[in-house]
């Protein structure tokens, strides 16, 4: 397998510093760029002319989680203006394969998401539509809440699936995901972690990078 990936939130950057910000993480993977609309999620951060200006901006590619409602609607534009990879929620779209399809069709790699009450079993039959599937360790809005280790029985069984069907499909953790909680993400079958909290909180950035690497290697 593809060594682990390491996608730094910059819901924990400082706003009016990101492109310091960006620039501290250029070690990472991807950057997990989270757009919240206060309506899919109780919080707001930003929308495309921010993303726009991050993509110009950052070293490493954007992974785009948008955690907003009218996905259908909205998703595409994110990955018209360059970002590398798209992630809409299942409970956010009218029509998830149309929408993945679009995106693909734009050239981006397209992300479904699952808030932790969402069973995976509905995206069985379609893996092959997905270049990556989030699975939420927390309920998403927030940075710096605990892992839930609940969620590894989705993963495994996501793992299981995936290898059952020759999947390529990245199966990415977000939420909590730190040194203690990265080790139970990776022996259940994730390969692509998002941490905010425990990135942007670290006083040698870089190290703690190279840390959850190492800690993700199985
Ligand atoms: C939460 C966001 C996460 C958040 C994770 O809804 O989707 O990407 O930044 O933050 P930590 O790693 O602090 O839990
Ligand atoms: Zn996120």
């Amino acid at each position: 397998p593809d060594a682990p990936r390491i996608n730094p939130s910059i819901l924990s950057a400082d706003f009016v510093n990101m492109q310091r910000d960006l620039e501290r993480i250029a070690g990472a993977d991807f950057v997990h760029v989270d757009v919240m609309d206060n309506h899919f999620v109780p919080n707001l951060t930003f929308g495309p002319q921010m993303v726009e200006r991050i993509q110009a901006t950052s070293p490493v590619p954007l992974d785009v989680h948008l955690m907003i409602s009218d996905a259908d609607r909205w998703a595409p534009g994110y990955a018209e203006l360059g970002a590398a990879s798209v992630t809409f929620h299942l409970e956010a779209a009218v029509d998830p394969i149309a929408l993945a399809r679009r995106i693909r069709d734009i050239g981006a790699r397209v992300g479904i998401a699952l808030k932790p009450d969402s069973p995976a079993e509905q995206l069985y039959d379609h893996l092959d539509e997905f270049d990556q599937i989030l699975v939420m360790t927390v309920e998403p809005g927030f940075g710096g809440q605990s892992f839930r280790e609940d969620m590894m029985p989705k993963l495994s069984a996501l793992r299981a699936e995936a290898r059952r069907r020759g999947s390529e499909v990245w199966l990415q953790v977000d939420g909590g995901i730190a040194p203690g909680t990265i080790e139970q993400a990776a022996a259940a079958g994730a390969d692509t972690f998002v941490a905010g909290s425990a990135v942007f909180g670290a006083t040698d950035i870089d190290a703690r990078i190279a840390q959850l690497r190492s800690l993700a290697t199985q």
